[in-house]
């Protein structure tokens, strides 16, 4: 006579291991056992109390195992508790070096289903795109995901540390996941009409994917595996694959005829539009890409990363464009500046306005070449003033410098320089987490972040607003002296 176990949930691995625990010590073998969730049609046998489980230590169970189970559960195969609970059983039942067997079909099948979990979960964590929504208690970001497996609970830990100051929830058709700043609720799945399909930052990804697109390389097989076709109407950005992939025949065509320069040869230069982070967690949870087996990815993805957060402060919702950081990772020496100005931000590139050009004299005299130096701001979007037709440079304060700092700090880690070079009272303030005088700590090595040596000098804009020429000049040559230094340094 079989015994049925009804789970409380689709992915509830604790239900499930007490349960197969209770049932291993009770002799049941896996075709007496039904393993069914609360829900679903009756089966074969009358569904009952699972044994007692028996204390734990009674039986060993190798931690390889538990690990692919905790993940495997959750993949959709309904199988998957009666082929969890075949290879426990054979563990227990005298094949205890069963996990080693990488070619045994119940093995093999586990494997294949925890990888799959395990990408699902990925993608979960690159594609979610959160909508601003008003509700009488306030902005709540909501976003629309349908996950392959049943993921929704397991990942939630991972939205609620990168998102913890925000209110968001995430609807999947199964499941939805709500978090208010200090609680976690799972309700019932919903639709996706129930998650508003545009908000402003849509045309910034949209033109963002459309620069990026390089038709010589389009491999449609390679972008679906990797981005499958259903999480495209979820982002805003992917509007625009259809379009450009058509094109793409005629953009090759003409690139030939150009004589083969393809038209954006280093999409990794490319900077994805702005959805700064959270004021908080922004140095927590990096996604399964951010490895620091390979930096220029990490940075790709951390970029990504900023790009995805949901909340903009005011004034990056005004910019044009994030301006991110420029230059090889680990160049010997690392440039921080204040913000982005107006020309930065049109450009989308850093120090190219009037204070870069300087910087760009300075650096030449100095002997630094800039291509070789890493380039970036405390700050990546432009605070300005609008004061009729121009822009107003505004400083940024206290807060805005700790909102952009954890990100800061994680640019400094992949980049890794021989030295960081702080431009003025902004950066060193980033970079210290202190409000330290420039001109005291000019021209000395300090301890910065990451363990690295910090060097300060001002920023060059500084010499830009020195109203008597001679004290320019001056103030300019002792610029360049501390970039010789620096340099010597590094
Ligand atoms: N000032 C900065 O600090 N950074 C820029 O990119 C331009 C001006």
């Amino acid at each position: 006579m079989g015994v049925a176990i009804v789970l409380p949930g689709p992915a509830d691995f604790t239900a499930w291991r007490n349960a197969a625990r209770g049932l291993v010590a009770a002799g049941i073998a896996p075709e007496q056992a039904e393993w069914r969730v609360t829900g679903d049609n009756p089966g074969l046998f009358a569904a009952g109390p699972p044994p007692n489980a028996t204390p734990a230590g009674a039986f060993r169970v190798p931690r390889a195992f538990l690990e692919l189970a905790e993940i495997a559960i959750r993949h959709r195969d309904g199988e998957r508790f009666a082929l969890l609970y075949r290879a426990l059983w054979r563990v227990t039942q005298g094949e205890p070096a069963l996990m080693q067997v990488a070619t045994d079909p119940d093995i093999v099948r586990l494997t294949a289903m925890a990888k799959a979990v395990r990408r699902d979960a990925h993608k979960m964590h690159a594609f979610v795109r959160f909508r601003q929504v008003e509700t009488e208690a306030g902005i709540r970001h909501v976003a629309w995901f349908e996950p392959e497996h049943h993921i929704e609970e397991a990942e939630a830990g991972f939205f609620v540390r990168r998102f913890a100051a925000l209110r968001w929830s995430i609807v999947t058709p199964r499941r939805s996941v709500h978090w208010d700043g200090q609680e976690i609720a799972f309700g019932p799945g919903g639709s996706r009409a129930e998650v508003p399909p545009d908000d402003a930052v849509e045309p910034l990804w949209r033109a963002y994917y459309a620069a990026i697109f390089n038709p010589a390389r389009l491999k449609p097989g390679a972008m679906r595996a990797e981005m499958p076709r259903k999480y495209w109407r979820n982002m805003p950005e992917t509007a625009e694959i259809p379009r450009l992939m058509a094109e793409a025949p005629r953009r090759v065509a003409e690139m030939v005829a150009r004589g083969g320069a393809a038209p954006n040869p280093r999409p990794q230069r490319m900077r994805p539009p702005a959805q700064p982070e959270a004021p908080s967690g922004v140095g927590e949870g990096m996604d399964l890409l951010d490895t620091h087996a390979d930096p220029e990815a990490a940075l790709a993805a951390l970029l990504r990363e900023l790009a995805a957060r949901p909340d903009l402060p005011d004034f990056a919702r005004r910019a044009t464009q994030p301006v991110f950081g420029e230059g090889p990772i680990g160049a010997r020496l690392m440039f921080v500046g204040e913000q982005p100005g107006d020309e930065e931000d049109i450009q989308g590139r850093p120090f190219v306005g009037p204070a870069g050009r300087l910087f760009d004299r300075a650096l030449a005299e100095a002997g630094v070449p800039r291509d070789e130096a890493y380039v970036t701001n405390a700050v990546k979007h432009f605070k300005f003033t609008p004061t009729g037709k121009r822009r107003l440079h505004q400083s940024p304060d206290a807060g805005d410098i700790a909102h952009y700092r954890p990100f800061l700090l994680r640019e400094v880690g992949l980049v890794r320089p021989r030295l960081l070079v702080a431009l003025g009272a902004t950066a060193l303030r980033a970079l210290t987490g202190k409000a330290l005088r420039v001109m005291k700590t000019r021209g000395t090595v300090i301890d910065g972040p990451e363990g690295l040596p910090l060097f300060a000098t001002v920023h060059p804009s500084f010499l830009l607003r020195v109203p008597d020429q001679d004290a320019q000049a001056r103030e300019y040559a002792r610029f360049v002296e501390d970039l010789r230094t620096a340099a010597a340094r590094a």
